[in-house]
């Protein structure tokens, strides 16, 4: 019986299925193979029909030729397919692997006049945005969603090369650690329960930041980061806000420096850059050509950091004559520039201007924070940091500590060291990196206020 089962494996061989981009590596030439994906242009010639399958493993779509006979009218951009067939060289040296197709099976149709993405045409990131179920069928959003998932990877290679502890922080969360009133309430949808309890017995909400569960944890295991949602009611239309957006943010015990802090920035900006321009290269190439032509950023990453520190102090004295006022997007954007267009720390804010777990200057003539922020060309604000306020009877003095963060302050009781974190936004990353001028561009459904689309 195994003999014969063996002669039926052998007769009736079925094709190999691969991804496109295995298809086009070249490593399967001469193979009969099956490829299943989406058509990203139809074009019938003479006797042949040409086809461009893509199934989102890689920008490059696999050529697929046919004889006239396999046409079908349901074969059209955007319809599902499945192809069957040889791969064999192309005389074409932009597509140097094709496949000569023996069957093709539509999978799904797609209306071509209804499909809102049309043939040859180079649809704008706007345009495309307005169709947030279908834009991951463009190359441009397929690209940046590639990039991202890569990006996302090269944040986690980091911080585990660096010795950091992953930590879950949790998205549901009673403390609203940046104090900004820019909290979402969490409640349950249904009636609440006979004895008109609340679910939760304290106000909770989504949370605005991990650094306070970070700082928990960053007591017990030194370095540790975290990299999830989070949500900020801002009832803003710009083009750098969003309700919901993703924050990697560290902290870092026995730092005593800012300087410590903006090393940990600065290494994890150029190392994630590093790995993006290295592992996503065509897709990159895609958005420098076509979707934000102009927009370059170098491939040693590490040209970006001018290395540029400036005091708020002086940047005051120099710019703003208004000690106490916060940087408005416009001041960041100026004050890039006239850097070079390099990214730039700015160190040592007024004391009121940040939260209050900020650790206190307290020789500095004018009262300041040990606060940073990184501000970077095209975004502006990109990470926001401080050296956090380790000492007890200084966190003491901050009115309401005790009654509503007295978990906070048992940190500063047992075993308190100096410490230090930051945030980055994910999205202002690649917005960076990509040149891409709108936030709503760079994430799968971007929620803003009034707009929560599926
Ligand atoms: O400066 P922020 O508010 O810092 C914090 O939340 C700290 N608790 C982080 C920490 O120290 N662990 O936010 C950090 C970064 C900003 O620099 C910005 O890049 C991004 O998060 N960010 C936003 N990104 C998109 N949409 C929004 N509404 C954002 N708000 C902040």
């Amino acid at each position: 019986r195994g003999a014969s089962f063996s002669i039926r494996r052998y007769c009736f061989k079925t094709p190999a299925k691969l991804r496109v981009s295995e298809a086009v590596s070249g490593a399967h030439l001469g193979a009969n193979v099956k490829v299943q994906g989406w058509l990203r242009s139809v074009r019938p010639q003479k006797a042949n029909l040409f086809l461009h399958v893509n199934d989102g493993s890689a920008l490059q779509s696999l050529q697929v030729v046919a004889s006239s006979e396999l046409n079908d009218p349901l074969l059209t951009l955007g319809s599902a397919v499945e192809v069957t067939g040889t791969l064999r060289k192309s005389p074409h040296q932009k597509q140097p692997v094709e496949l000569e197709a023996d069957q093709i099976h539509v999978v799904g149709d797609c209306n071509p006049v209804d499909f809102p993405f049309k043939k040859k045409e180079r649809h704008s990131l706007e345009y495309i945005r307005q169709f947030p179920h279908l834009r991951c069928r463009t190359n441009a959003f397929s690209s940046l969603l590639r990039i991202r998932s890569e990006a996302t990877t090269a944040v986690h290679s980091y911080f585990k090369e660096n010795g950091f502890v992953q930590i879950h922080t949790p998205v549901i969360t009673s403390n609203d650690c940046e104090g900004a009133g820019e909290l979402f309430r969490v409640e349950p949808s249904g009636p609440e329960n006979e004895e008109g309890e609340k679910f939760f017995s304290v106000p909770a909400f989504l949370t605005v930041s991990g650094q306070l569960h970070l700082e928990v944890m960053s007591g017990a295991f030194s370095r540790v980061y975290t990299f999830g949602p989070t949500f900020r009611a801002e009832n803003s239309q710009s083009r750098r806000h969003l309700a919901e957006f993703y924050m990697v943010e560290a902290e870092v015990s026995f730092t005593q420096s800012l300087e410590d802090l903006t090393k940990v920035m600065e290494d994890m900006f150029r190392s994630a850059t590093e790995h993006v321009l290295a592992h996503c290269a065509a897709d990159v190439d895609l958005f420098h050509k076509h979707v934000t032509p102009g927009h370059r950023v170098s491939p040693q990453g590490h040209l970006l950091f001018g290395c540029i520190i400036i005091h708020y102090y002086y940047l005051n004295l120099l710019f703003f004559y208004c000690w106490g006022c916060d940087l408005q997007t416009e001041h960041e954007k100026y004050l890039v520039k006239h850097c070079g267009n390099v990214p730039v720390f700015v160190t040592d804010y007024p004391y009121d201007l940040k939260p209050f777990y900020a650790r206190d200057n307290q020789d500095h003539p004018k009262h300041t924070a040990a606060a940073v922020d990184l501000l970077v060309p095209g975004v502006g604000e990109l990470c926001g940091g401080s050296l956090r306020e380790e000492r007890l009877d200084l966190l003491r003095a901050r009115t309401g500590l005790e009654d509503t963060y007295s978990w906070y302050l048992d940190l500063r009781r047992f075993g308190s060291v100096p410490h230090g974190g930051f945030g980055l936004g994910f999205e202002r990353f690649l917005q960076c990196i990509l040149g891409v001028d709108n936030i709503k561009d760079v994430i799968a459904f971007p929620r803003f206020s009034h707009s929560c689309l599926l």
